[in-house]
């Protein structure tokens, strides 16, 4: 605090992240008693409650990539889309046409309300509060280009939803996962067999173009990122 004067308050993470909303539970160490705060990333402003609410700056460029990704009037289905920072960074460095974000955790939704209004994202970002695969099956069946699947616990459970919601001549997927790795193996190459098996039973035509480690997070754990193109 005395090093970062802007700092109100410093709380120590004491759990991983769990439970269908992704939170952790924080300690409190000094300052301020209170987990909201303001983040700022890429241009957009970002409200937030740590403890309500999933939150990792470590996404932060792999959000720029996404929103890079994105062509002029897209529309986008981000299916787990938190307090929205993927969604914003879309809205701000591209011109998509919609990006529907949805969310099930109530907190998440709120904050990703007031950060619409924040960002004056409101024309473009358009929130849903609920489960993404009832959501994409009741309103958002064959609208989008782009589809973003950024919780790697229901990625796979999912794809079929992503399918749907993709447009019907097919479009992007971005496909997050967590992958264990032994010395000999490719934690990229691993999920991409794991994916296309799964998408090839799904639709006709899907070819991953691109696949990254977006970050380590355990002893051989992975963080995979999958750029997939469906064809249906
Ligand atoms: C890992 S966080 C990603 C948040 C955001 N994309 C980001 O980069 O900060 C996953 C989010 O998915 C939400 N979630 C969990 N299960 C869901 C479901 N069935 N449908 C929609 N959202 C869900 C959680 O509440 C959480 O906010």
């Amino acid at each position: 605090m005395n090093t970062h004067r802007e700092v109100k308050s410093v709380w120590r993470q004491v759990s991983s992240v769990s439970g269908d909303y992704r939170l952790r539970s924080l300690e409190f160490v000094l300052g301020e008693k209170t987990t909201k705060t303001h983040y700022k990333e890429h241009g957009c402003i970002y409200k937030t409650d740590l403890k309500k609410a999933y939150f990792s700056p470590r996404l932060s460029y792999e959000r720029l990539r996404i929103a890079k990704l994105v062509q002029m009037g897209e529309v986008v289905v981000n299916m787990f889309a938190g307090v929205g920072c993927y969604s914003m960074s879309i809205a701000k460095h591209s011109k998509p046409k919609k990006v529907y974000s949805i969310d099930v955790n109530p907190s998440a939704f709120q904050y990703l309300q007031e950060n619409i209004r924040l960002n004056r994202a409101e024309k473009t970002v358009i929130p849903l509060q609920g489960d993404a695969k009832a959501m994409t099956e009741n309103k958002l069946q064959n609208i989008a280009d782009r589809v973003i699947m950024p919780l790697p616990e229901l990625a796979y459970e999912y794809l079929d939803c992503a399918l749907l919601a993709l447009k019907p001549q097919g479009g992007w997927i971005h496909y997050y996962n967590f992958e264990y790795a032994n010395k000999n193996e490719n934690p990229v190459h691993k999920t991409e067999a794991k994916v296309l098996e799964k998408l090839r039973l799904l639709c006709t035509e899907c070819n991953v173009y691109f696949g990254r480690i977006v970050r380590p997070i355990g002893p051989r754990w992975y963080q995979v990122v999958l750029d997939i193109h469906v064809q249906n």
